[in-house]
């Protein structure tokens, strides 16, 4: 089988890694890639969105099979653009259609599915520029912190969490005024939810699934969960609290009613569905205390989480993603690795603000028993060099997350590169 990865970040040298592995697999093109991706299989200098190319080469190099990494290309429609295509529409790609990539695509939408299929998510009511009082109005109804969410995609930014009226009335007017752009001229206004996050990964064919192992991942850039937020700074897998019984409140109120929904309206969806949930803390209309909560559909898998779920699955992922293709998912395996599994990520000093690229990265070959994922790194002159705010993930596996964790923070100390930085207390909020 020849596959074709779309994506340039840690997420797709996590898949690369693990699609290498694969008995099936011939042949692994990853379109761009990055410095990492290189070392499991080719680099193609092609953007991810950009359709006529890929068409090009798919057909030039007998491509079987398209996966996609990051959700750009997804809303933007390459499931369909293969559909609609005489030459391509028998080569499956893994990823929604762009009916399905609008869970993510828009937050409106995503709140109004899980309205028309009863799956627990927080109170709210949406807003754009013809009904402005009727939002101050809402506003006025809520209880402080209060969250205000631009509908469309904007790279992680467009959620805000303001701790008074005020300034929440002040932000929501903002908003609409073109904060974020079009993304921002509707508003969805929502409940605050208290608790702990947690995201579950899903891959479906439409009608089957199957539940990939949980992770948890850690926002901002300082320890403790302070400072500003940033792509993600480490991944654990497995959660403790996400134990069996909580796992199988998560499948019936919310993956099978999830994908139940998407077949019942219509929507062609063969790929990852990402789940990011919280386990609320007190009781909601929709939830009792310690029960998951939805906050949002990504329709795609979660980066730094991508890091440590890849390590957890023991089954052949290609498989899988066959089965997604042919509609059996059903009738393949899919097998936990028991081992705890951990990610550290290694960031440019200055990230998520203004940072300097281009200086030189040593000391990965130094690195032993973790596995190295290249998130913003490229190729200079055979030098490996920075080119981007999250540079390189260290991922481990323990028998405990502790170990994991040690392995992880050692090799990761290994690795230099000028104004590195990393934070040294991922997964210990879980211990307590
Ligand atoms: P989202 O882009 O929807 O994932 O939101 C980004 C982050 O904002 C989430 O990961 C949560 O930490 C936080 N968040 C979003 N919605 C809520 C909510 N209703 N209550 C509490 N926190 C939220
Ligand atoms: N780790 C969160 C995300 O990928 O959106």
């Amino acid at each position: 089988m020849k596959i074709l990865l779309l994506g340039s970040g840690g997420r797709e040298h996590a898949l690369a890694w693990k699609i290498a592995q694969s008995q099936k697999i011939e042949k692994l093109y990853i379109a761009p890639g990055n410095a990492g991706t290189a070392s499991v299989g080719e680099n193609v200098p092609l953007k991810a969105d950009d359709f006529a190319g890929i068409k090009t080469f798919v057909l030039a190099n007998a491509v079987d099979m398209v996966v996609v990494g990051p959700e750009d290309p997804l809303v933007k429609g390459v499931y369909d653009f293969f559909k609609q295509d005489a030459q391509l529409k028998d080569i499956p790609v893994i990823g929604p259609s762009k009916a399905g990539a609008v869970l993510e695509g828009s937050k409106d939408f995503a709140k109004g599915f899980m309205q028309r299929h009863g799956i627990p998510t927080a109170a709210y009511r949406s807003f754009n520029g013809t009904n402005i009082e009727e939002g101050i109005a809402f506003l006025e109804t809520l209880q402080p912190p209060y969250v205000l969410k631009a509908d469309g995609l904007c790279a992680g930014k467009g959620v805000l969490i303001v701790p008074t009226l005020e300034e929440a009335k002040k932000e929501f007017r903002g908003m609409l005024d073109g904060m974020f752009g079009e993304a921002s001229a509707t508003v969805v206004i929502e409940e605050f939810l208290s608790g702990i996050e947690c995201s579950v990964f899903v891959l479906t064919d439409g009608k089957h699934y199957k539940i990939l192992p949980e992770a948890k991942d850690y926002k901002r850039i300082g320890e403790g969960d302070t400072g500003l937020n940033t792509g993600g700074m480490g991944s654990v897998s497995p959660v403790p609290f996400a134990d069996k019984e909580w796992m199988k409140k998560v499948e019936e109120r919310i993956v099978k009613p999830t994908v139940e929904g998407l077949a019942a309206e219509g929507i062609d969806y063969k790929g990852f569905i990402f789940l990011g949930l919280i386990k609320v803390d007190r009781d909601y209309a929709y939830a009792k205390a310690g029960d998951p909560v939805v906050i949002e559909y990504n329709v795609r898998m979660g980066d730094p989480e991508t890091e440590t779920v890849m390590l957890r699955i023991k089954s052949d992922l290609v498989d899988l993603l066959e089965g997604v293709a042919a509609g059996d998912l059903d009738q393949r395996t899919l097998e936990f690795d028991p081992r705890s599994a951990v990610c550290v990520m290694m960031v440019s000093g200055g990230y998520p603000q203004a940072y300097q690229k281009g200086f030189p990265i040593t000391g990965i070959d130094a690195v032993e028993g973790s596995v190295v994922f290249h998130a913003g790194t490229a190729l200079k002159d055979g030098q490996v060099v920075t080119s981007g705010g999250r540079v390189i993930a260290v991922s481990s596996y323990g028998q405990t997350q502790q170990e994991a964790l040690r392995k992880s923070f050692t090799e990761a100390d290994k690795i230099h590169f000028e104004g590195k930085y990393f934070r040294r207390d991922i997964g210990q909020d879980l211990l307590k």
